[in-house]
């Protein structure tokens, strides 16, 4: 068996020894990228020098980098889903192409690898025609060409459209939003070579095949609504190393590749249940991804908590509790041990014993949970009480009690349940989303807990010194964080170096001009789309609702100074602050300053 270590030292002194710089994997939770909560491409942290801007390390990178896939949560259960993976990545900014990336490819398959070439298929971008049937991006031709080069037979060769073989952080070319970076890619199928139905091929989700490394062709950008040529034509290639690692061995199960088996055994152990093909695996693998995907998030300081990346988190521990519970009831509940069963790199190590005190703590909430809700459940069959999905619903809002396990006991108990418990349970939930989405004072609290006046005027005083900083500073800033007491204000921003004394006193002259301005501060709803094309500056955007607050300082439909996605509440009138003075800095890391700032009473 060859392990996913050293598959990944295979992979990276490969391409280092094709003159590729080996970069650091960034963060899972990227300094001043708003547009998704975790890393979730090598190429994320990349984007601006993709898109021309030269990298200090030059035009070869290579790396491997943790990255958190939530749309495929609810799949984590069969045997390829992961939450987190890793992604092996080599690039090339604007220097080799095609020919040299897919041979490199295969050669590392093929060579380096040994998988046998007769198991590998691979797929092609067949091109792209608008409504009236004008070519917008052609059929790449010249991947086919060199495929057949490297001895890769016609047969084994398809050809896909944007829905398969186009890549972008955002999918197909219509749905890339304004400046988004995309391309036509080609992929890699390793063939597990059970033939399960007629007509399979490559992109058929029956299990014959699994996709192990994609090269996009990244040439295009998005510019007023149209596919434009990015300044240069780049590669960025993204393998997942476990499914390296599955296909490497010919193991048809991700988690019996060596990141997950540990945790596979250690639940063996406890529960006396094999791991086997049945219907307990789900909850093996649920158990061994979310646990994985913890241990990452926890071991880069993130606590779990009910608001964005803590509240995946927390999640992803709950989901991985409530199989464990499944798994093995009350007894024996040693998570905490069995993380240390997992792979660990540099940073886990350095945080484990911090992890592991995380996850007891998490598991002694949810254990308190489960026992009131168990308790409440029956009460309820004791007194009559009918247990549907009404039910379940008011249990989780009310209690955190999860909806599965409602029904797993009532089922337990015998009751003859009403069947359909989930659906309306998924009813209700929708039910209630749509009525906080009316009632809402903003979908998107912003983290604000203490609604004091003194505090509101922070708030609008961090909307104004935000858009003033970008005017100083550059566009490239943008909010990382934000808290705020009754004293002061703090803000945290994407930016690499301390302000001058300069920059500090034009940030707070622009500021305190508008509030001498007296420029009134409206807010609409809007749906998140429309905000985000109006340049509303907007944070975790995938976190808010479709519908969302949009406030501004100024006049909305022209001439304001701040327009900014946030669920408020804020002062009538910017004549409401005093004087806002900056009073410290702190440098965050490499990237970001910390500022605090108070509103002093008028001069
Ligand atoms: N960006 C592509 C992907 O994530 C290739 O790296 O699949």
């Amino acid at each position: 068996m060859i392990t996913t270590d050293e598959i990944r030292e295979k992979y990276l002194n490969f391409f280092k020894e094709k003159s590729h710089y080996e970069i650091p994997a960034s963060p899972l939770v990227l300094e001043g990228d708003p547009t998704t909560l975790f890393t979730s491409a090598g190429m994320q942290p990349l984007i601006p020098y993709l898109k021309g801007e030269p990298h200090p390390k030059g035009r070869r990178l290579c790396n491997s980098q943790p990255s958190i896939r939530l749309q495929d949560i609810d799949e984590v259960g069969d045997n390829r889903h992961t939450t987190f993976f890793e992604m092996l990545g080599n690039w090339s900014l604007g220097d080799y192409f095609k020919k040299e990336q897919l041979a490199w490819f295969w050669e590392f398959l093929t060579d380096i690898l040994s998988l046998p070439k007769d198991k590998l298929y691979v797929s092609i971008f067949e091109g792209l025609k608008d409504e009236r049937g004008k070519v917008v991006v052609p059929k790449d031709e010249e991947s086919y060409k060199v495929w057949l080069s490297l001895g890769v037979p016609e047969e084994r060769i398809f050809f896909y459209g944007s829905e398969k073989n186009w890549w972008s952080r955002s999918g197909e070319p219509i749905s890339m939003p304004e400046g988004e970076i995309g391309g036509p890619d080609s992929e890699v199928f390793y063939d597990f070579g059970k033939p399960r139905h007629e007509g399979c091929h490559p992109n058929c989700d029956c299990g014959r095949f699994l996709e192990i490394g994609n090269s996009v062709f990244m040439e295009y950008e998005k510019k007023n609504g149209k596919l434009v040529f990015l300044p240069e034509k780049n590669v960025d290639f993204g393998g997942g190393l476990e499914r390296l690692s599955m296909a490497a061995n010919n193991i048809e199960d991700i988690f019996l590749t060596d990141p997950y088996l540990g945790v596979v055994r250690a639940l063996e152990g406890i529960s006396g249940i094999k791991y086997d093909d049945n219907n307990r695996n789900r909850s093996f693998r649920v158990i061994a991804d979310h646990l994985r995907a913890s241990v990452n998030i926890l071991s880069e300081g993130i606590y779990p908590s009910n608001k964005l990346h803590g509240y995946v988190l927390r999640r992803l521990l709950r989901r991985s509790f409530l199989h464990f519970y499944f798994l093995c009831g009350f007894s024996d509940w040693k998570l905490d041990e069995i993380v240390l069963t997992l792979e660990s790199n540099e940073k886990i190590k350095k945080n484990i014993e911090f992890v592991q005190e995380l996850i007891k703590e998490e598991e002694l909430k949810f254990r308190r949970i489960l026992d009131r809700g168990i308790k409440i459940i029956e009460k309820a069959v004791r007194d009559g009480v009918k247990i549907d999905g009404k039910f379940a619903f008011d249990l989780y809002q009310n209690e955190g009690f999860p909806w599965e396990l409602t029904l797993e006991i009532s089922q337990e108990k015998g009751l003859n349940l009403v069947s359909d418990v989930k659906d309306q349970f998924k009813k209700e939930f929708e039910k209630h989303q749509e009525i906080s989405r009316k009632a809402s004072v903003g979908v998107f609290k912003g983290g604000l807990a203490d609604h004091s006046y003194e505090v509101v005027k922070l708030h609008t005083a961090t909307h104004l010194l935000h858009s003033a900083l970008r005017k100083v500073l550059g566009d490239s800033v943008s909010q990382k964080g934000s808290n705020i007491t009754s004293e002061r204000l703090r803000f945290d921003f994407s930016f690499p170096r301390k302000l001058s004394d300069e920059e500090i006193r034009k940030v707070e002259t622009l500021v305190n001009k508008v509030i001498t301005d007296k420029l009134p501060v409206s807010w609409e709803e809007k749906k998140l789309e429309d905000a985000i094309e109006e340049g509303a500056l907007h944070f975790f955007a995938e976190k808010y609702g479709d519908v969302v607050k949009v406030y501004t300082v100024g006049d909305p439909k022209g001439g304001y100074f701040s327009k900014e996605v946030c669920g408020g509440p804020h002062v009538k009138n910017t004549s409401e602050l005093g004087y806002v003075r900056i009073i410290k800095q702190e440098k965050l890391g490499q990237t970001a300053v910390r500022i605090y700032a108070v509103n002093e009473e008028k001069k």
